[in-house]
């Protein structure tokens, strides 16, 4: 068996962090970083998690050293190295300063064919390299329509973490309602909170020893007029941010909405 990462009380912190997708260049990024790093220089009291494309991680991990700000990545390859042409190891990525993985992002699942098989290897490969997973999860139109949320979200959960129940707490997981997600029509708060405490009730059953280190993030529209309203919700840990985090003072703005 693998040696696990455990995490420290920290880890409790609420976590607010960007997915900027498929944009901003490296040069980019370094302008970004140049205007929003004097922004949170004093923002301490949440964990703020930027996660670029992989062409910027070189460049933010240099100027993100020594500061607060985590890296983490989009995606990653289950396997430690070999012949996977355009896959990226965690290796890889632990070196650049990479402690997060977006992992099972729906744009990853639904264009890209991601399957609950490969997330869950993902994630188990996560588990043994010490970098902690943001496991993704939500459901698409026709099945919140179905009235199908639940059970959608019970079975990614479950086969992303089987034969990894017993870890937990060494992982965060989105919220993102596919329907949600770059449409301006985010979940009402009242929703999410629903679904999140649905989710830390299912931890508890999937891992009977579960300590409750595992935050739950919203994420689909979130912008800087409803960051607020999502954190004040009890089981709204965190947030993952995607349009709105590619300008640095609107994504410093949802930073700092709580
Ligand atoms: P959005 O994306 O904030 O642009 O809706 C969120 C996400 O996909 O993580």
């Amino acid at each position: 068996m693998p040696i696990f990462f455990s995490y420290d009380i920290l880890i409790l912190m609420k976590i607010i962090s960007a997915n900027w997708k498929m944009n901003l260049t490296p040069s980019q990024t370094k302008e970004y970083l140049q205007g929003f790093l004097p922004l949170v220089e004093d923002i301490k009291d949440r964990e703020i998690l930027l996660c670029p494309p992989f062409t910027s991680l070189c460049v933010a991990s240099e100027i993100l050293k020594g500061t607060h700000i985590k890296l983490g990545a989009q995606n990653c390859h289950y396997e430690p190295k070999g012949a996977f042409t355009g896959e990226i190891s965690l290796e890889m990525l632990k070196e650049l300063g990479v402690s997060y993985i977006i992992v099972g992002h729906s744009e990853r699942r639904w264009i890209f064919g991601e399957t609950d098989e490969l997330i869950s290897k993902k994630i188990t490969a996560c588990l043994e390299a010490g970098v902690r997973p943001i496991l993704c999860v939500g459901e698409r139109l026709e099945e919140r329509e179905a009235g199908l949320t639940f059970k959608v979200v019970e079975t990614q959960v479950r086969l992303a973490l089987s034969g990894v129940e017993s870890y937990t707490d060494d992982l965060d997981i989105a919220y993102e309602p596919v329907w949600a997600i770059g449409t301006g029509n985010p979940a009402t708060p009242e929703d999410a909170q629903v679904v999140h405490a649905y989710i830390k009730d299912l931890l508890q059953d999937v891992n009977p020893k579960h300590e409750g280190r595992t935050r739950v993030l919203y994420g689909g529209s979130v912008n800087p007029k409803n960051a607020g309203e999502f954190m004040r919700m009890r089981d709204v840990d965190g947030l993952l941010v995607g349009g709105a985090s590619l300008d640095p003072e609107s994504f410093y703005q949802i930073v700092k909405s709580f």
